[in-house]
């Protein structure tokens, strides 16, 4: 399939593929390729199932020590992510754990999420720092990212997300976001850590103004924001997120539509995670229509994360999208590939038309809209990145 136009998924039956240096030559019909002397010295590739351009996940927080048993239990017991914050539990549990874990530790943890997102179909991902909150251990994420990077296939974006939660040293917001704009961002400048900053602009953890100055000072030293926006109640975070031109706004569950116009003109790309609806038990999943009428791109990110959503896999979001928030099954796709890219300004991928990066998906099923009806499990049977085959059901490469 080649997700280039308005939802129009353009399905070519026995495909196959041309690929040089890389990037798609060529893409249509295996008789038509494999006979066109023109891509004679072309290396092609059949492509059985469903082929479609690898999945661009680009919410992660994938840099973590340990599952979140403990709040898990206590969810299941009834109590709600705000009550579990107050318990001890929540993002501050898992900054507890990060401390304490070596550099060496959390880099084999971030290898082995690394595989199983090219197991499920994902060729990029971009992957948060948020756990340290401290100068020290918000670097130590990067550098694990940084240092993970040219040991894996799968593509990896750094975020800085120090300003997450507050840490217990500081006694309010304001000193601790001074730090970070002191202290943290001119070493993440210097070490060229990151290349977006991101704020989670939520009620008991930085207000609307805050997130405002704070992503303002991150671009001077040279990150683009993104923001967690609207993920437990209309807060405002969607009209910060306009007024600094975020590159994406996140969760956005609880976006007044009063703000759709100015979102549309402020070309913010508004990313929705339903894995994390999913996993927190919520009734509540955003209508995806009034923005997807409204011509505002939306993408569908996993948020694989230790608190809300422990999901890898992009064919469940695809799912959750599909059956809870009133997308079509073609919108999901344009979703997990093209829009995730944009959500991470990256060009020229996530599509296989002529002269875009080869990274391929291919799933063991007869129809693309399957990938939305069989929920729950991984169909996919191998993933391509760049031309190269990098990962084969029953034998990793
Ligand atoms: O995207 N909402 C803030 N950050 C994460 C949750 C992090 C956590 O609970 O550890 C999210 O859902
Ligand atoms: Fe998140």
């Amino acid at each position: 399939m080649r997700p280039c136009s308005n939802f129009d998924v353009g399905v070519i039956s026995n495909g196959a593929i041309a690929v040089k240096d890389g990037k798609v030559l060529a893409f249509g019909k295996e008789k038509d390729l494999f006979s066109n002397p023109s891509l004679k010295k072309a290396e092609k590739i059949k492509l059985g199932g469903v082929a479609l351009p690898s999945f661009v996940d680009s919410h992660t927080h994938a840099v973590f020590a340990k599952a979140r048993l403990e709040d898990f239990s206590l969810r299941s017991s009834g109590f709600s992510y705000k009550e579990i914050k107050e318990r001890g539990g929540g993002i501050i549990s898992s900054v507890k754990s990060l401390r304490s874990a070596s550099k060496e530790e959390l880099e084999k943890k971030l290898l082995f999420w690394c595989e199983k997102f090219i197991e499920n179909g994902t060729g990029t991902i971009e992957v948060k720092s948020g756990y340290g909150l401290d100068l020290e251990n918000e670097i130590k994420i990067l550098e694990v990212i940084k240092s993970v990077k040219p040991k894996v296939s799968l593509e990896l974006i750094p975020t800085f997300l120090g300003a997450h939660s507050i840490p217990a040293e500081f006694s309010d917001s304001d000193s601790y976001l001074k730090y970070l704009v002191d202290k943290v961002l001119p070493e993440i400048k210097k070490r060229k850590l990151a290349r977006f900053a991101d704020i989670f602009c939520e009620d008991g953890y930085f207000t609307v103004e805050q997130s405002k100055h704070y992503l303002k000072a991150a671009m001077k030293f040279g990150l683009k924001p993104k923001i967690h926006a609207e993920q437990m109640k209309n807060y405002g975070g969607a009209r910060a997120a306009i007024s600094v031109k975020a590159i994406s706004a996140d969760h956005m569950d609880y976006v007044d539509l009063k703000d759709l116009s100015a979102i549309k003109k402020s070309a913010t790309v508004v990313t929705f995670l339903p894995a994390s609806n999913y996993f927190l038990g919520l009734s509540h999943f955003p209508d995806a229509r009034p923005f997807i009428e409204k011509g505002i791109p939306v993408a569908l990110a996993s948020d694989f994360n230790p608190g809300t959503s422990p999901c890898f896999n992009m064919q469940f979001v695809i799912s959750c999208a599909v059956t809870h928030m009133k997308m079509s099954i073609e919108q999901a796709l344009f979703a997990v590939t093209l829009n995730g890219a944009k959500a991470l300004g990256l060009k020229k991928i996530a599509c296989l038309e002529k002269g875009y990066q080869a990274d391929i998906s291919v799933f063991e099923l007869e129809d693309y809209r399957e990938l939305a009806y069989y929920f729950g499990s991984n169909m996919n049977i191998a993933t391509i990145k760049k031309g190269s085959v990098i990962y084969e059901k029953g034998n990793t490469i």
